[in-house]
C-alpha cells in the first residue's frame, strides 16, 4: 500500500520539523506540528482499516521501542531521531564524498614544489604543509570556537579536496554538515523565493533552512555563480546571519582579496576578511601534474 508508506514519510518529515524546532531554528509552531502529525495518523488507521485490517495493525512493528517511532521519550527528544536527524542533515554531503578517497590519509604533500620561487618567503610546500596541520586540527577539534575558513588559489591546488576531508571527519564526529557550491545554493534561494512549483518551493525551503542552520557550511566555489542583484544580497545575508548565529562556514575561491571587493562589495568583503581565517593555496595545478605524469 504505497499510501501507507507515503504517509509513514509525511510524518516523518514532520518528525524532523519538530527536532528543528526543538534546537530552537525557526519553523511552524509545534501545535501545528502536532496536528497535523495526528491527522496524518488517523488516516493511516483509517487507510488500514478500509483495505481490512485492524487500525492498529503496524504498531506493533516499532522500529524504535524506547520512544515507539514518535521521536519523543520521557519528554525528550529520543536518539533514534537524533540519529535520523543528523542523517538527514548529511545526505547531501554524499556527492561530495562519494568522490571517495580524498581524506587526511592520502592528501599528498609531494604533490607541491619543495623550491621557493623568486620574492616568496617559502615554498608551496611549506605553506601546503601548514595549512593541511590546520585544516586536519580543525576538523579533529571542530565546535563552537572554530573560527571560519577561506581556501583561496588557483584552480586544482586540493581546495575542494580539504574542504571534503574536513566535511567527512566533522560529520562523523556527529556535527550536522552541508556542502554545495556557491550556484548550487544560489539556485536553491531562487527556488524557495521564485518558483511557483508548490513541491520544489517547499523542497528548497527545506534545504535552505539546512544551508542556513547547519554546523558547518561547505560552500565551494565562490565567484563562479552569476551575479544578480538577488544573488548578490542572498549570499550576504546567508554569510552575516551564519555569522551572527555563530554558525562556521568554510568556503572556497579562486578570487583574492582585491576580487572579493570588487564582486561583492565592502561589506561582504569586510566580513569575509575580518571574520574568516585565510588560507592561501599555492603550487601548480594538480589536475595538470597527474596529466603530465601518464
Ligand atoms: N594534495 C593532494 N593529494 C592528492 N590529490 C590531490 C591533492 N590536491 C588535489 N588533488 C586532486 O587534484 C584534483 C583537483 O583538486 P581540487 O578539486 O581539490 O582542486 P581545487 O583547488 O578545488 O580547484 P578548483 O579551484 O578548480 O575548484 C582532484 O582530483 C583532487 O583529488
Ligand atoms: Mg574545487
Ligand atoms: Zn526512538
Amino acid at each position: 500500500m504505497p499510501e501507507i508508506q507515503r504517509l509513514d514519510g509525511a510524518v516523518r518529515g514532520l518528525m524532523l520539523e519538530l527536532v528543528e524546532l526543538a534546537t530552537g531554528r525557526p519553523g511552524r509552531p509545534g501545535e501545528e506540528l502536532e496536528r497535523e502529525s495526528l491527522a496524518l495518523q488517523a488516516r493511516r488507521e483509517a487507510l488500514l482499516r478500509e483495505n481490512g485490517w485492524p487500525g492498529e495493525y503496524l504498531d506493533s512493528l516499532y522500529r524504535c521501542p524506547r520512544c515507539r517511532d514518535t521521536g519523543w521519550a520521557g519528554g525528550e527528544i529520543c536518539a533514534c531521531l537524533e540519529a535520523l536527524y543528523k542523517q538527514e542533515q548529511t545526505r547531501d554531503l554524499a556527492p561530495l564524498l562519494r568522490q571517495g578517497d580524498e581524506t587526511f590519509e592520502t592528501f599528498r604533500l609531494d604533490y607541491y614544489g619543495p623550491a621557493a620561487s623568486a620574492g616568496e618567503p617559502g615554498s608551496p610546500r611549506r605553506q601546503m604543509e601548514r595549512i593541511y596541520s590546520t585544516c586536519r586540527l580543525y576538523a579533529e577539534s571542530f565546535g563552537s570556537e572554530s573560527p571560519n575558513l577561506l581556501f583561496t588559489g588557483g584552480p586544482g591546488l586540493g581546495k575542494t579536496f580539504l574542504s571534503a576531508a574536513i566535511a567527512r571527519v566533522t560529520a562523523e564526529a556527529g556535527f550536522s554538515v552541508a556542502y554545495d557550491t556557491a550556484s548550487g545554493l544560489l539556485a536553491c534561494f531562487e527556488r524557495e523565493k521564485f518558483s511557483r512549483d508548490e513541491d520544489s518551493q517547499a523542497d528548497a525551503a527545506s534545504r535552505v533552512r539546512q544551508l542556513l542552520s547547519c554546523d558547518l557550511l561547505i560552500l565551494d566555489d565562490l565567484g563562479t555563480e552569476m551575479l544578480t542583484a538577488f544573488t548578490q544580497s542572498a549570499l550576504y545575508s546567508l554569510i552575516d546571519s551564519r555569522l551572527r548565529g555563530g554558525k562556521k562556514t568554510v568556503i572556497s575561491t579562486n578570487l583574492d582579496r582585491e576580487g572579493i571587493a570588487g564582486r561583492y562589495g565592502p561589506q561582504l568583503a569586510s566580513r569575509l576578511c575580518g571574520e574568516y581565517q585565510w588560507l592561501e593555496f599555492q603550487g601548480r595545478d594538480i589536475r595538470a601534474i597527474r596529466k603530465e605524469n601518464t
